[in-house]
């Protein structure tokens, strides 16, 4: 598999729920690395940026006024297959569709309150992780425990 990078959010029900400890944790556990992170609260233009693919179904104004009413924590997480990995770690985008164990069907009920985001392609992924992060706010660092996760290739 090869190193992807993934962006991620904590969205604000996230947040305000106290779930930020329990999305790390459950990334983290699974070996991927943490390479930024960022607590913040969205400017509606980033928030629309973001979205920018949904802006004509019927739900973006609700969405947009969801992802600006509360602080959110943007991340970028980096491992082998990072990006399909984590889609599949946070669960189907309705929480009422998601399988059990995965973030959004132990923690989330209704497709509005999803709890996380996750890129959902390699170009998706460059494009947000561009969009939320300068390039020197990304972290590049060797961990000790690689080889006891992915096979050095
Ligand atoms: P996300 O981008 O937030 O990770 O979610 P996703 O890829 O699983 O789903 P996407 O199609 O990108 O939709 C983005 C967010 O819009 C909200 N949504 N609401 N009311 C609805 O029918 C509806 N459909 C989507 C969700 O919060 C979804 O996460
Ligand atoms: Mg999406």
């Amino acid at each position: 598999m090869a190193v992807e990078r993934s962006f991620v959010m904590v969205k604000p029900d996230g947040v305000q729920r106290g779930l930020v400890g329990e999305v790390i944790r459950r990334l983290e556990r699974r070996g991927l690395k943490l390479v930024a992170a960022k607590f913040m609260r969205v400017p509606r233009e980033l928030a629309e940026k973001h979205y920018e693919a949904l802006k004509d179904k019927p739900f973006f104004p609700g969405l947009i006024d969801f992802i600006t009413s509360g602080p959110v924590l943007a991340m970028v997480w980096e491992g082998p297959g990072a990006i399909s990995v984590i889609r599949n770690t946070m669960g189907a985008t309705d929480p009422a569709k998601a399988s059990p164990g995965t973030i959004r069907a132990d923690f989330a009920l209704d497709v509005s309150r999803n709890v996380v985001h996750g890129s959902d392609s390699p170009e998706t992924a460059e494009r947000e992780i561009a969009l939320w992060f300068r390039p020197e706010e990304l972290v590049s660092y060797d961990r000790s425990v690689d080889g006891w996760i992915a096979e050095e290739k």
